[in-house]
């Protein structure tokens, strides 16, 4: 899992598209912890949510808010993560890790100098949005810290903001340091700060051990209000922003909510989503207007799909493109491109590598590998095309296969020409050839080149039709010539 593509080259210098941050801002993403409370041998930030793994999505709000130097501490597994982010994603190793407070020391000990603003975020908030990092950002001014805040109807697990009468921020608190009283504080704390960066960097070593044995960034909060520092906290207007994944089933819920979140998203482009708690459409996905998603399609990767296409019930699309006015019923497509006006399934797989020309037909239980299968291509029975080009035109009768792959594990290609019919349960042995308008009876077994016009059939099948082959064919094949050809 190589994230570096969806997160681009995270020290940018062509922010064109963001907001343009200060380049003496830099954003520290604390992903260390070991994330006990998922009970994985997977580093918590790398587990996927609405189809990438939760540390991607906070890169990417960090991004968009045009934050364009980002470290990231890593620890537990540090190298797995590591291998995740790609080489374009500078990191710091934590180890061991004694807390986020410990975290942000690391950091700091690679940053010199040490930029004016520190944005701290945790790998774990992946429903945070840029527009919020932005609001932080643009309300910090001169105050040692801004935190984000939210009101949440249940904050068990979060740190907890504590304010005096006046209404200003005296400290966050952390749920197992907390009293009644604090405890049922319902305004917590997100783990997204803007920190003043000279300040930080002479705070940290001033955080004490908690009992737990661990530093808490938290702590900082307090500091800074005792030195009299200002403390600013932005309250988040949508509060399922700020939700931290810590266990399965917080990982669940923001599953859910960022997977509406991309369903309004398209909605408000134009695109039909039938029932948007059953359809599961991943952040880089591109559909066209008037497009129409029925329930149980996963839509992934960098999937594009066109306008007017009917997609689902129940399909599965994988980093493919589809053109325009398709339909693609109940199938799988996995790293293929396809055409306008194609029509797939019911129960068909495009493996990676299938292109597929407008106008084709893929119909019931049809599998295309690594081929190219020509414009108005109809192939609608229990077919196989595999290692293959199939021209214009041509037909392909139920249950032709090609057979690619001998014993040895050699793989050979199949061609077939352009206007060709295959009639039912073809065999094409590969390397062979079919030439322009030729024909196969049914139940061919094709092992030599068969050439333009020419009829192939029986086993293994002869060349008919005024071709080198004398012999009239078997009489329990001739019915087959041209009369079930499967479609
Ligand atoms: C933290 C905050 C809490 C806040 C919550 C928001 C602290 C002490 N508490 O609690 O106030 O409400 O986030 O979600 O900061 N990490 C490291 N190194 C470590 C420990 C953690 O890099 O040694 C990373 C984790 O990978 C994670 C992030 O820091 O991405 C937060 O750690 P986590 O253990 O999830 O903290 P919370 O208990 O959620
Ligand atoms: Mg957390």
């Amino acid at each position: 899992m190589d994230i570096s593509g969806s997160s681009a080259c995270l020290f940018m210098d062509d922010s064109s598209e963001q907001p343009d941050q200060e380049a003496d801002l830099l954003a520290v993403v604390l992903a260390a912890g070991m994330g006990t409370r998922m009970r994985s041998t997977l580093p918590k930030v790398l587990h996927p949510v609405a189809g990438a793994p939760l540390i991607s999505h906070v890169l990417d709000a960090a991004l968009g808010a045009g934050v364009s130097r980002i470290l990231v501490v890593v620890g537990h597994q540090g190298d797995r993560v590591r291998a995740a982010l790609g080489e374009s994603v500078p990191s710091v190793l934590q180890e061991p890790q004694l807390g986020t407070g410990h975290a942000v020391q690391q950091a700091m000990k690679a940053l010199n100098p040490v930029p004016s603003r520190i944005l701290v975020l945790c790998g774990d908030t992946p429903l945070l949005t840029s527009r919020t990092i932005a609001a932080v950002l643009e309300a910090s001014g001169p105050a040692a810290v801004t935190l984000l805040s939210a009101h949440v109807s249940n904050p068990n697990g979060y740190g907890r903001v504590v304010r005096g009468a006046d209404g200003r921020v005296l400290a966050i608190v952390e749920e197992v340091e907390a009293g009644d009283d604090v405890r049922a504080t319902t305004e917590i704390n997100s783990g997204l700060y803007c920190f003043d960066g000279l300040w930080l960097a002479a705070s940290l070593p001033n955080l004490r051990r908690s009992p737990k044995g661990e530093y808490y960034l938290t702590d900082l909060v307090g500091l800074a209000v005792a030195q009299g520092r200002e403390v600013r906290a932005v309250v988040a207007e949508d509060p399922t922003e700020v939700l931290g994944v810590n266990d399965r089933a917080q990982l669940a819920d923001a599953d859910r909510i960022l997977r509406e979140r991309f369903c309004r998203r398209l909605m408000a482009r134009g695109v039909s989503i039938v029932d948007p708690a059953a359809t599961y459409i991943g952040k880089d996905v591109r559909v066209g207007a008037d497009t129409v998603i029925h329930p149980g399609t996963h839509l992934q990767g960098r999937t594009i799909v066109g306008e007017r296409c009917e997609v689902g019930p129940n399909s599965i699309i994988v980093d493919s493109t589809i053109g325009d006015d398709c339909t693609v019923l109940a199938s799988v497509l996995e790293q293929c491109r396809v055409a306008d006006r194609v029509s797939i399934g019911p129960f068909s797989h495009l493996r990676p590598g299938a292109t597929i020309a407008t106008r084709a037909k893929i119909g019931n239980y049809a599998e295309v590998k690594n081929s190219a299968v020509g414009e108005g291509v109809q192939m609608h029975h229990f077919s196989y095309v595999g290692d293959a080009e199939v021209g214009s035109g041509t037909n392909i009768g139920a249950g032709t296969i090609t057979c690619n792959f001998n014993k040895r594990g050699e793989k050979h290609r199949t061609r077939v020409g352009k206007g060709v019919f295959l009639g039912s349960d073809t065999l094409l042995i590969a390397p062979v050839s079919v030439g322009d308008e030729a024909s196969t009876a049914a139940g061919a077994v094709v092992t030599r080149d068969v050439p333009p016009g020419k009829l192939a059939i029986g086993i293994p099948a002869r060349i008919m039709g005024g071709g080198e082959q004398k012999e009239p064919p078997a009489p329990n094949l001739e019915r087959a010539d041209g009369d079930e050809g499967g479609s």
